[in-house]
């Protein structure tokens, strides 16, 4: 069990918001979950989901830490397709599986995110904020870093703002 663990939501393996948190995590126990390696079925009203679903095992997972980062690029001004199938899957938390949504009560939410743009679209953070609400989860103020050039100074930014964070 770690007490931070991160949800990768890129579209790539080889990803820029990889790149970017393993630079940020370096010194911050943590264990990183890439989406691309999990199979997770879109949401389906009637909770019919394939046996090979993992959903429920990263919904253990995400229980069994205090922390939890939810990293993804920045795709058309919103949060990546990957991280969203993710997060709609938590309707199953406040319906069938209540049980486990009740396991996320007070746990730390953080927004890792990586746009080419220099500052995040107005409202990115909206949907985290809210869903961690939802879930009476404590969002805490996350991070933006620009991937165009090298942003070593974002870098130090996010280093010292998560140091401070999970300190
Ligand atoms: C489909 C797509 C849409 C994108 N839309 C945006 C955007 O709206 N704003 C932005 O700042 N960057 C945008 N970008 C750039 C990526 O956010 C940026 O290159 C990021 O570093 C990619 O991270 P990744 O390697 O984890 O995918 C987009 C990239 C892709 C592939």
């Amino acid at each position: 069990m770690s007490d931070t663990i991160i949800i990768l939501g890129s579209a790539r393996k080889d990803s820029h918001t990889r790149t970017l948190l393993r630079n940020v995590f370096t010194g911050i126990p943590h264990q990183l979950i890439d989406l691309l390696d999990h199979e997770i079925a879109p949401f389906d009203y009637s909770s019919n989901y394939p046996n090979s679903d993992q959903f429920l095992q990263l919904a253990d997972l995400m229980a069994g830490a205090d922390n939890i980062v939810l990293a993804t690029p920045v795709y058309w001004y919103s949060m990546s397709g990957v991280l969203k199938t993710f997060m709609d899957r938590f309707t199953d938390l406040v319906s069938v599986e209540k049980d486990k949504g009740r396991a996320l009560r007070g746990k730390n939410v953080f927004l890792f995110s990586v746009g080419a743009d220099v500052f995040a679209p107005e409202g990115f953070e909206v949907p985290f904020k809210r869903t961690a609400e939802y879930l009476n989860m404590n969002y805490h103020e996350g991070v933006y870093i620009s991937s165009r050039g090298e942003n070593f100074e974002g870098v130090q930014t996010a280093i010292k703002a998560f140091e401070r964070m999970l300190g």
